[in-house]
């Protein structure tokens, strides 16, 4: 994604709706560019092993929406050690909610994770966030944790899963 997309992904980002269950408030353009130049620095160590990239969701051109990868520590988001283990999050245009668009992209994400040997795959999303508790469990994300509204670091005081998918290699025993 380029500075150029930021009016596309203030369109989502930007969406009360979309912004219901993300760490951030809905962005401004000067946000989302802001986000944009920040991407853009972070993308050459994509091929590295640390990393923290944004993916474009792309339909007929347009960004529709985008899935972020990171195993990077900072604020909000959680790390480990191990740079095999990886987490990820996503928000697609509401325009285009439940057309089957995040399941393809997540998908490729997770494809092009396990091509990178990458071993474990996080996702963290609050119990109410139907939609995507619905999309991890049907890309094979397992349940591995519950955390209560008073450990919510967002201040939404809601309470989330975490969940996990272990991906298998061929060489995995
Ligand atoms: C979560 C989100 C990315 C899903 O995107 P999407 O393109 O609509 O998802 P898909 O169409 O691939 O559907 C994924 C699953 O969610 C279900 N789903 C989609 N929208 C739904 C809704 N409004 N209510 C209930 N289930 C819904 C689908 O039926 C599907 O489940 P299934 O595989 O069991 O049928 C999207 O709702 C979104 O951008 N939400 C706001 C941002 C967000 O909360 N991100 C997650 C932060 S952890």
């Amino acid at each position: 994604m380029t500075t150029a997309d930021a009016a596309a992904v203030v369109a989502y980002r930007g969406d009360p709706q979309v912004v219901r269950y993300l760490s951030h408030d809905g962005l401004t353009l000067e946000q989302a560019t802001s986000l944009l130049e920040n991407a853009d620095v972070r993308w050459p160590a994509s091929a590295e092993e640390r990393f923290n990239v944004t993916l474009a969701v792309v339909l007929d051109d347009h960004v529709i929406g985008d899935v972020h990868v990171w195993n990077t520590g900072e604020p909000l988001q959680p790390a480990s050690d191990d740079p095999g283990e990886v987490w990820l999050g996503y928000a697609i245009h509401p325009r285009h909610h439940g057309q089957g668009y995040a399941t393809e992209a997540v998908s490729r994400v997770v494809e092009w994770l396990r091509q990178t040997g990458i071993k474990r795959i996080h996702a963290n999303t609050y119990c109410e966030n139907v939609a995507s508790v619905k999309l991890l469990q049907r890309l094979g994300f397992q349940q591995a944790a519950v955390f209560g509204p008073d450990e919510d670091g967002c201040g939404k005081r809601l309470a989330s899963i975490g969940f996990r998918r272990d991906i298998l290699t061929a060489t995995s025993s």
